[in-house]
C-alpha cells in the first residue's frame, strides 16, 4: 500500500481523490499495489466530505509521517506550494503536481533537489490538462532533436475564441461561461493575458531543449486585443485566430519562445482544435511533425494526468524518471522578434499605402477606411519599422 497526501482540496485536488477512489482497482493493478489517500491538507473545513477524517491543516504532520511516500501538490501558485514542495522533497517524498506556475518558475531548483535525493518531481498535468505531453516529449520523442514546438495551451482562451468564431459571442460572455464551467484560473488575467500559456510553453521548451526557460524571458500577449472584427476578417481569408505558445530552436542552439494570438491556416494541424481542447505540435528531426490533442482543462481530465504520475512515482520510488533539465545560461534564448513569419495587420489606411509599405500583400477586406491584410514573411523588428506610419489596430502572426 502506498500512502499519498494531497495538498489543496480544490477542483484538481478533489478530482484526484475522486479518480483514486473510482478507479481504485485499475490503479492498484497498474501500480502493483493499492494507493490510498492518508491526508488532505487544506485551510478550509469540509464537514460534509467523505474525506473529512483525513483533513489536516498542519503540513508538518505529512512531512514527519514516514508512511507518506508521495505528496500531491494541487494548491497552485508559488507561495505555500513552493515551500511545501521543497519540504516534502527534503523529507524524502516524491512530489506530483499540476502547478504550472511553480514548475515554470522554480522547476530547475525543485528538479535538482529531487535529483540529489533520487526522488521524482512529476508534472504531467501542468501542461495540456489530461493530454499526454510531458512523457511523450521526454520519453517517446527522446531519440529526436526537436527544433520547434507550438500549441494551443490554454483551454479558457481557446473556448472564448471558439465562441467568438462559431457563435459571434462577445468576449465577456464567453469568459463568464468558461469560468462557470471551471476551466479558468483563479484570476482571469492569467488566462486572457496569456500568462498561463506562457508558463506552459516554458515547461515544454525547457523539457524539449534541455535548459530552464523562465517566464520573464518570454514575450507574452493574450487575447484581450482580439475583436469580433479580427475574427471575421481572418475567416474571410480562411484563417482562425488562436492563442499559441511557440518555441523555435535556432541553428546555433538558442531558443526563441513567445506567446501571442496567431492566424492559423485551415491546413494547419491546430485549425480544428476547438473549445476547451488543447493541441500541441512537436517537430523532431526523425519523427517530423506530431500532434497531441485532448482536454486541456477541467477537474477529471487534469486529475487523470495527476493520478498517472502518482502511479509512476509509486513504481519508481528512489529510481528517477528522466524528466529533467539544466539551469538556463547566456546561450539559452534569443529574441523572438528575429523570427520571420507572415503578419496579419488591421489598420486605418487604404490598400495602396499598405502596398507601398509592404509590397506584396493579401487583402482580406474591411469597411470604410479600415483595412486588413497579410504581409510576406518579415521579422518583428522589420515589421515595426514599417508600421510606424500606419497606426495599426491589430497585429498578429500568421501560421499556415
Ligand atoms: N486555466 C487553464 C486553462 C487550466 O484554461 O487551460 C488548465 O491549465
Amino acid at each position: 500500500m502506498v500512502s499519498v497526501a494531497i495538498l489543496g482540496f480544490g477542483v484538481v485536488g478533489s478530482g484526484v481523490a475522486e479518480v483514486l477512489s473510482t478507479n481504485s482497482e485499475k490503479i492498484a493493478h497498474n501500480a502493483g499495489q493499492e494507493i490510498g489517500v492518508k491526508y488532505i491538507l487544506d485551510v478550509r473545513d469540509f464537514p460534509d466530505s467523505p474525506y473529512k477524517d483525513r483533513l489536516v491543516k498542519d503540513f508538518s504532520i505529512i512531512e514527519n509521517d514516514p508512511e507518506v511516500q508521495i505528496v500531491v501538490e494541487t494548491i497552485g501558485g508559488v507561495g505555500p506550494a513552493y515551500e511545501f514542495t521543497k519540504r516534502a522533497l527534503l523529507a524524502g517524498k516524491s512530489v506530483v503536481t499540476s502547478n504550472k506556475e511553480l514548475v515554470a518558475t522554480h522547476g530547475y531548483e525543485l528538479l535538482q533537489i529531487a535529483r540529489e535525493r533520487n526522488l521524482n518531481y512529476l508534472f504531467e498535468a501542468s501542461v495540456g490538462g489530461g493530454t499526454p505531453i510531458i512523457r511523450p516529449i521526454s520519453q517517446c520523442l527522446a531519440a529526436n532533436e526537436i527544433d520547434e514546438l507550438y500549441g494551443i495551451l490554454n483551454g479558457t482562451t481557446n473556448y472564448i475564441l471558439t465562441q467568438m468564431i462559431q457563435n459571434g459571442m462577445s468576449f465577456d460572455d464567453a469568459l463568464k461561461d468558461a469560468q462557470e464551467k471551471g476551466f479558468a484560473e483563479a484570476s482571469p488575467a492569467a488566462d486572457i493575458e496569456g500568462i498561463d500559456a506562457c508558463r506552459k510553453i516554458c515547461i515544454l521548451a525547457s523539457l524539449a531543449f534541455g535548459r530552464h526557460i523562465y517566464p520573464d524571458s518570454v514575450p507574452t500577449e493574450g487575447i484581450t486585443g482580439v475583436t469580433l472584427s479580427d475574427v471575421g476578417l481572418a475567416a474571410s481569408g480562411g484563417y482562425k485566430i488562436k492563442l499559441l505558445g511557440r518555441a523555435v530552436k535556432s541553428t546555433g542552439g538558442k531558443v526563441a519562445c513567445y506567446v501571442g494570438p496567431h492566424l492559423i491556416g485551415e491546413n494547419n494541424l491546430l485549425s480544428n482544435v476547438e473549445g476547451v481542447f488543447n493541441g500541441i505540435v512537436v517537430h523532431g528531426n526523425a519523427i517530423g511533425s506530431v500532434m497531441f490533442y485532448g482536454a486541456g482543462a477541467g477537474k477529471l481530465p487534469t486529475a487523470s494526468a495527476v493520478v498517472a504520475d502518482i502511479i509512476d512515482a509509486s513504481k519508481h520510488f528512489r529510481a528517477r524518471k528522466q524528466i529533467d533539465w539544466l539551469e538556463s545560461d547566456s546561450n539559452t534564448i534569443f529574441d523572438p522578434a528575429n523570427l520571420e513569419n507572415r503578419w496579419y495587420i488591421r489598420c486605418k489606411a487604404d490598400l495602396s499605402s499598405a502596398e507601398e509599405l509592404f509590397g506584396n500583400i493579401v487583402a482580406l477586406g474591411g469597411e470604410a477606411s479600415e483595412i486588413a491584410f497579410i504581409t510576406e514573411k518579415l521579422s518583428r523588428s522589420a515589421l515595426e519599422a514599417r508600421l510606424k506610419d500606419l497606426a495599426p489596430l491589430s497585429v498578429f502572426r500568421v501560421l499556415d
